[in-house]
């Protein structure tokens, strides 16, 4: 039974709808695990539904271990999808490109109503066999500070722009992913701070820090009037503005930045 109230929350204000809506792509996405790609895609799920109370919101969960959709399938409704499709898998569980994108082509295009994509990925996925990736507006790559989540980052990162270079003579004209750093679970703006030394010297957009509270830990679970959902989207109503804003002008960021670009 679905308890969770969808209307807009006082401070937060219905986005305006662009004349012009489109279909805006979002993916949380690290080869490594454990970095909060499933809980950040439901942050930013439930923050652009209560934040455009028109919007159409499509969560696809292409993990087979189905994190955020388990979680997320009992607000489902009109305007809110989860999809956790085996046609989105092959066999090998890596993502079928050919199908992702034939999905996001055939969005259809509702005037005035606003539409998002939030894609949940697994770990372990190398950015060489998505080549979905390049259809997106905002790849966002969650890390934390610890030793084993900055090197995955950084050999992601990497990947990620092996995947979309483009011949020099085009590389101007062709719009790219905007990929965004998310430091996740820092203690800390010091350690914040450490994380963006870290990968200062690299052509990337960085993002704010989501600190750790353990309110994350009760984000999956069901629990009566969903309480728990609440509490954390209160607690967090300044960083889920934060990324929805970004998703909402994600257009303005899709070339990538000649170096280092704090958001
Ligand atoms: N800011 C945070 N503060 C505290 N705990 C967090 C935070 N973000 C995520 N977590 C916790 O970290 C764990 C891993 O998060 P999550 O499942 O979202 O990561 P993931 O990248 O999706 O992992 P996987 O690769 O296994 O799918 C979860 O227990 C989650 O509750
Ligand atoms: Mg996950």
């Amino acid at each position: 039974m679905l308890h969770f109230n969808w209307s807009t929350p006082p401070t937060m204000r219905t986005h305006q709808v662009s004349q012009r809506a489109r279909t805006r792509t979002a993916v949380f996405a690290n080869s490594k695990g454990g970095v909060g790609k499933s809980t950040l895609a439901l942050l930013t799920c439930l923050g652009l539904a209560t934040r455009d109370t028109l919007a159409r919101i499509e969560l696809i969960d292409i993990d087979v271990q189905s994190t955020s959709s388990e979680s997320l399938k009992k607000f489902a409704n009109d305007r809110f999808s989860v999809i956790n499709d085996d046609d989105m898998f092959l066999a090998s569980g890596s993502p079928n490109n050919g199908n992702i994108v034939n999905h996001i082509d055939s969005l259809p295009h509702v005037k005035n109503q606003n539409s998002f994509l939030v894609f949940d990925s697994p770990a372990g996925n190398e950015p060489e066999k998505c080549s979905f990736l390049r259809k997106c507006d905002v790849i966002f790559v969650p890390t934390s500070l610890s030793d084993a989540d900055v090197s995955a980052t950084t050999r992601y990162l990497l990947a990620l722009r092996r995947l979309f270079q483009c011949p020099p003579e085009t590389s101007l004209e062709v719009p790219q992913p905007a990929v965004i750093i998310l430091p996740n679970m820092v203690d800390s703006r010091e350690e914040s701070n450490e994380l963006r030394r870290i990968f200062s010297d690299r052509p990337v957009y960085f993002g704010e820090p989501l600190y750790f509270s353990k309110l994350f830990r009760k984000a999956f679970r069901d629990e009566f009037q969903d309480n728990n959902v609440k509490r954390l989207l209160q607690a967090n109503q300044w960083y889920i503005d934060w990324i929805t804003n970004l998703i909402f002008n994600s257009e303005k960021l899709r070339r990538p930045p000649t170096g280092f670009h704090q958001l």
